[in-house]
């Protein structure tokens, strides 16, 4: 598509920081600040926010992990690590800023006596850098470390708010591991903060193309008009990975495709596509039609969980060139898993504007292509003006957000093909952000952090929502667990998932959208 000239300004081909103001001078705790996310997405996407000058002088960081580190060793260790995890160019001199900022506590997260060190370490930390009481912590831990975490900060005096000053927790997936379990955490991590300190993090909220769902619905005035039963026949989610478990397997196989990717990425998919135009772009009225979407989803009866979802777990198989072994034959999976690596699930959502309007999702590892999106599909034309002409059968249109990897949206009609007969054919008008925006070589949590910097929770989820997620899941995996599959492996590592994914569909006389 031919783009109309940028109206807007941007930063094209830059790193591409939210608008605004620098965030709140504060200072950071990363508990498990040895791990992966530290060095591959928090460390890189700090130093976009400074490059972007969103951080203030009055910043710092503590690590808090078990590893064996000292300030100096972890600072070593980070200065090797950015040279390969940056998504920008890092100068010296930046990276030097960001460097005296750093400080490392070495301590067992169940331990009273390393948060009174971490406590010294702040004391330190925040008159060397005259930041002003205000913490946030980031709890990159396993899952079983959360409410603990949080109680331990409560105890040592770290997580009250007194004098302006603001504490706040950022936790991350997964949250609770089924509808009891997200409760007793919500209620575990309230017994010491306030609902207002607590970000849930979900990184597809991160992501550009996602926030852009709520730009295209609302900030334009053609398509609100037509998003709804009256227009649209049906909604297909997917999230294909062409990855396997990689050294995730011991994860993976407590969790399977459906807790891993369901409740939290595809939700949020869901919930934007599915809400009611929010009041205002405060975060609370935003979250308030995003759970209220989410409340409408019917949780399935037990019968309906037989007929409206499908499991899978890939076999051996070849991406591209490549053979790659089955599922089971993974690191740290069993030989005899039924943990499943692909679901797709027909969703009701019961409310006024998508009665009868179904939304498919699929999600899976060892697909057969890399690719997010959201394909909207309209209902065909109401009447046929062109029944008993040459023209067969008219296109039906369908608007597609594409997510990962290759940004944009496309919409197909149907257009004359030219010549002296009367044909149709399908035509699309594409839009790609690379094309019109430049690239924006971003981790994706560099919005998120800079958001709880300046206390804006709009793009986390709050307590209700992950909940309302849950109470949707919970249902289908009683039931999965009361019958455990039967012919796992049952799709080829490398094709598009198992036959009874596409026979779900076709039961509603419908078909995946094929993706190229
Ligand atoms: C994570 C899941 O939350 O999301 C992974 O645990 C999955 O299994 C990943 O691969 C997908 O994220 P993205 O951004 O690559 O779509």
């Amino acid at each position: 598509m031919k783009t109309l000239e940028r109206e807007e300004t941007g930063n094209a081909g830059e790193t591409a920081p939210p608008p605004g103001r620098a965030a709140d001078p504060c200072l950071m705790v990363i508990f498990g600040a040895g791990g992966d996310l530290t060095k591959r997405k928090l460390i890189p996407a700090l130093c976009n926010l400074a490059a972007a000058k969103l951080l203030t002088d009055r910043f710092a960081i503590i690590g808090f992990a078990y590893n064996d580190l000292t300030t100096e060793t972890f600072r070593k260790q980070l200065s090797e690590d950015i040279r390969q995890f940056a998504t920008c160019p890092v100068s010296p001199e930046m990276w030097d800023w960001f460097l005296k900022r750093i400080y490392y506590v070495r301590g067992d997260f169940q331990d009273p006596k390393a948060y009174q060190q971490l406590k010294e370490q702040i004391a330190q930390a925040e008159k060397a850098h005259d930041t002003p009481g205000n913490h946030f912590y980031y709890l990159a831990v396993a899952p079983k470390f959360f409410g603990g975490v949080v109680r331990q900060l409560g105890a040592a005096g770290l997580a009250s708010e007194e004098n302006g000053r603001w504490r706040r927790v950022i936790v991350e997936k997964p949250f609770g591991r089924d509808l009891e379990s997200a409760r007793a955490l919500n209620a575990e991590l309230k017994q010491v903060l306030e609902e207002r300190q607590i970000y849930r993090i979900d990184h597809y909220l991160g992501k550009e193309t996602v926030q852009n769902i709520i730009m295209f619905r609302f900030g334009n005035g053609i398509f609100e008009p037509i998003w709804n039963r009256r227009y649209i026949d049906h909604v297909q989610i997917t999230a294909a990975e062409t990855v396997g478990v990689e050294l995730r397997g011991g994860y993976y196989e407590t969790a399977g495709a459906l807790r891993d990717m369901v409740p939290n990425h595809l939700f949020q998919l869901v919930s934007l596509t599915a809400m009611e135009p929010p009041i205002s772009f405060h975060a609370d009225s935003v979250r308030d039609d995003q759970a209220k979407a989410l409340h409408a989803i019917q949780p399935p009866t037990p019968e309906e969980v037989l007929t409206m979802t499908v499991r899978g777990q890939y076999g051996e198989g070849r991406m591209g060139e490549e053979r790659v072994p089955a599922y089971r034959a993974e690191p740290n999976v069993a030989p005899d898993s039924s943990t499943e690596t692909f679901v797709a699930l027909k969703l009701r959502i019961d409310n006024w504007r998508w009665a009868d309007v179904p939304f498919y999702l699929r999600t899976g590892k060892r697909l057969a292509k890399r690719a997010t999106e959201i394909a909207v599909q309209f209902k065909r034309a109401p009447f046929q003006l062109f029944r008993n002409t040459s023209v067969e059968s008219l296109q039906t249109n369908r608007l597609v957000v594409r997510i990962q990897p290759d940004e944009g949206i496309s919409l197909r009609f149907g257009a004359k093909v030219p010549g002296p007969i009367m044909r149709m054919g399908a035509v699309e008008m594409d839009f790609n952000y690379v094309d019109y925006f430049g690239s924006t070589p971003s981790t994706g949590y560099e919005r998120l952090i800079y958001d709880c910097m300046i206390g804006d929770a709009t793009l986390f989820q709050r307590a209700d929502m992950v909940e309302a997620g849950w109470s949707v899941i919970t249902p289908v995996l009683d039931v999965w667990k009361a019958l455990p599959p039967r012919a796992f492996p049952n799709y080829a590592a490398g094709s598009w998932g198992p036959k009874e994914a596409d026979d779900l569909l076709a039961r509603d006389g419908r078909e995946w959208r094929k993706i190229e």
